[in-house]
């Protein structure tokens, strides 16, 4: 899986110094705030070992038997994300089916950095596994804007600013196109207090300092709103943060556990959520501890081993984009696996696992057997690098423009009705096995 960018490519290449490899750090790190693939000893970035992060952070490969038994129960195709491994690993999703199986409540939750007006691509892919995933389960979600996250993280922004960014991100969401009627979206800034701020309380009282050290990377000069941000973004995997949706019986409530999609950077957070709640128990009943369900990243343009940055335009495709810039950003950007000359491209065929065209393909286009016909002509040689790459300019603007379509639409009213504390009203598995 772990294959080089091609060194020469890699020179000519225009690469921000930004997610450029740095020579003096060697091995793969993939945590909240550093994502880069292994530097190898010609001082190449390697793409993201995905298998080795599993083995590391102890979570599990969704197989096939995982999948064939969601489909069972929920009657739905898996999405192309899991029959692709682009959602690849998961910790207790099994849980999660069998209380859907049994008919007991469950909820999702994911969230969004508000960091910058920018959103790409790259963002949009959680959240667009996420409705997936509400639609099949038809349970509630809630969505955590970290506004505080994005002001305590950074020198510059202020608090003023990102919370503009939260208002625009909101509605970049809401146009991915959930349900209001079972969505939740909230800004730390604005929704904590209550039973969210006691559950943020009961979370740190159990966190050391020592295990932030180890769990983030933090040290004796890192501020000490960064080191108490984990008790924040894990407390929302608890049901009783939330009584407006799911009552305020403390006793049945915390025994009702979330699903948590996200990318697999975010899982240190939810391995220090899992194991403070073992720790938990409310008049003897046990605190759940949070589901995960990862996905990969999109790579930025430059390929493997890299990762979109809303801050440097060369790197992304910006959700506000025009049809000629994503043109021309895959043209002169998108790393290619194909062969310097048409001659010997026709002749040793192009490699999809580093081209970048295809790695979005995989993303964006849903056929799996037109897909399958792209990568064998590509590989052969019979598909150009430029034929590629336009197979994937026409999939991405359309997908862009119909974001830009349902974004248009979304005003300030429509971000109101989402993140006005509220109950919410979802129906879940309408055919439950009760035991
Ligand atoms: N920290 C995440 C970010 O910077 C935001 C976030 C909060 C999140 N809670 C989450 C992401 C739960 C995934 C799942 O984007």
């Amino acid at each position: 899986m772990a294959t080089n960018i091609n060194a020469e490519a890699l020179k000519e290449s225009p690469i921000p110094d930004a997610i450029a490899p740095q020579p003096q750090q060697s091995k793969q790190t993939v945590d909240p705030y550093n994502v880069s693939g292994e530097i190898g000893e010609d001082g190449v970035m390697k793409a993201i070992d995905y298998k080795k992060l599993v083995e590391e952070f102890g979570t599990k490969l969704i197989d096939d038997e995982l999948l064939a038994r969601f489909e069972r129960l929920t009657g739905k195709r898996p999405h192309h994300f899991l029959r692709r491994g682009i959602v690849f690993s998961h910790r207790d999703f099994e849980i999660i089916l069998d209380r859907y199986e049994r008919g007991e409540p469950f909820f999702l939750y994911t969230g969004r950095g508000p960091s910058s007006d920018s959103v790409h691509v790259g963002h949009t892919i959680p959240f667009e596994f996420t409705k997936w995933l509400q639609d099949a389960f038809d349970v509630p979600l809630v969505i955590m804007m970290t506004d505080d996250e994005k002001y305590l993280f950074s020198e510059k922004r202020s608090i003023r600013e990102v919370q503009g960014y939260c208002n625009s991100n909101a509605k970049d969401i809401i146009a991915i196109g959930f349900d209001p009627k079972k969505t939740f979206i909230f800004s730390d800034y604005q929704f904590m207090g209550g039973a969210f701020y006691e559950n943020v309380t009961r979370l740190s009282k159990h966190i050391t300092l020592n295990q932030a050290r180890a769990i983030f990377g933090f040290d004796g000069s890192t501020n000490i709103g960064k080191i108490h941000f984990g008790a924040i973004q894990g407390a929302s995997s608890w049901a009783s943060s939330f009584p407006h949706i799911f009552g305020d019986n403390e006793k049945e409530t915390v025994a009702i556990p979330c699903l948590i999609p996200c990318a697999i950077d975010q899982d240190p957070y939810f391995r220090m959520t899992r194991d403070v709640s073992a720790r938990l128990n409310y008049e003897g009943t046990k605190y759940a501890k949070p589901s995960l369900i990862h996905s990969s990243f999109l790579p930025a343009l430059q390929g493997p081993g890299t990762k979109m940055s809303a801050s440097i335009d060369e790197s992304a495709i910006f959700m506000r984009d025009t049809p000629n810039q994503i043109k021309n950003k895959i043209n002169k950007y998108a790393f290619s696996g194909g062969k310097v000359s048409q001659e010997e491209h026709r002749a040793e065929g192009g490699n999809t696992e580093v081209d970048v065209a295809y790695q979005y393909l995989k993303f964006f286009l849903e056929d799996d057997e037109e897909l399958e016909k792209i990568k064998v002509s590509y590989e052969k040689g019979d598909l150009l690098t430029g034929e590629i790459k336009a197979i994937c300019i026409k999939h991405l603007q359309e997908y862009v423009a119909a974001f830009q379509e349902r974004r248009a639409k979304v005003d300030d009213e429509a971000v109101k009705l989402f993140m006005q504390t509220r109950p919410l009203s979802w129906v879940g598995n309408p055919n439950p096995t009760r035991t």
